[in-house]
C-alpha cells in the first residue's frame, strides 16, 4: 500500500473511485451520484489543483483504492480550520489499514500546516467510519437530525472535530 497526495493527473481514477462510492454507499456521503456523474472529468482536475483543497490516495500497484480530502477554510475567522471529506476505502480493501493510513497522512500534514481544527460528519449507523475517526481522535459535538435525504429517507449525521493543539 502507498498514501501520496493527489494531483490533478490523478483525476481519472480519482473520478471512477468517488463514483464508485457514491454508487454503492448514497447515504455515506453529502454529494449524490447523479449529480456528480454529470460534472466532466475537468471538475475533478479543478478540484485536486485548488489551492484550498488537498486530497489523499492511497495505491495498491497503479490502482487508486481510497481516498481523502480536506477542505480548507479561507476567511480570517477560519483559516485555521478545516474540513474532513470524502473517505473511502473499495471494499475489497477494507480492514487492511488504508483508511487509518489515510488519516494520519491528513493529519500529520494539518499540523505541518498549522490548521488548528479539523471537522467532519458522518452518518448515523456508519459504524467502520466512526470508529476510524474515533481511533484517529475525532469527538462527537452533536448529532443533526434529518441532515441528508436519500430517496425519501432523512439521515442524521454525526458532526465530529478533532482539536490539533500547536506543538
Ligand atoms: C470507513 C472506511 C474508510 C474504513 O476503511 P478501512 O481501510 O477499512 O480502515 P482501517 O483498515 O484503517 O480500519 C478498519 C478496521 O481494520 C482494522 N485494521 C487496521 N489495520 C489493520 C491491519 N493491518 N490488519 C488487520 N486489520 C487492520 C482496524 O483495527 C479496524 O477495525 P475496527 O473497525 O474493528 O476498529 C471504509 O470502511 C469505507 O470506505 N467505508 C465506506 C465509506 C464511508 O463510510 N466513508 C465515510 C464517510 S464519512
Amino acid at each position: 500500500m502507498n498514501i501520496r497526495r493527489l494531483s490533478p493527473d490523478d483525476a481519472p481514477g480519482y473520478r471512477t473511485l468517488r463514483l464508485r462510492a457514491l454508487w454503492e454507499l448514497p447515504q455515506a456521503f453529502t454529494s449524490s451520484y447523479e449529480e456528480d456523474e454529470k460534472l466532466p472529468l475537468e471538475a475533478s482536475e479543478k478540484r485536486l489543483g485548488s489551492h484550498h483543497n488537498r486530497f489523499w490516495g492511497a495505491f495498491e500497484g497503479d490502482e487508486l483504492c481510497g481516498m481523502v480530502g480536506l477542505e480548507c477554510e479561507t476567511r480570517a475567522k477560519n483559516r485555521h480550520k478545516a474540513k474532513v471529506v470524502g473517505m473511502y476505502v473499495a471494499h475489497e480493501q477494507t480492514g487492511r489499514g488504508m483508511g487509518g493510513a489515510l488519516m494520519k497522512a491528513l493529519i500529520d500534514d494539518a499540523r505541518a500546516s498549522r490548521l488548528e481544527l479539523l471537522v467532519l460528519t458522518v452518518t448515523e449507523g456508519d459504524s467502520a467510519a466512526l470508529r476510524l475517526y474515533q481511533r484517529s481522535g475525532f469527538r462527537s459535538f452533536g448529532i443533526e437530525p434529518r441532515a441528508i435525504k436519500v430517496d425519501g429517507h432523512a439521515y442524521p449525521k454525526n458532526h465530529m472535530y478533532l482539536e490539533l493543539p500547536p506543538s
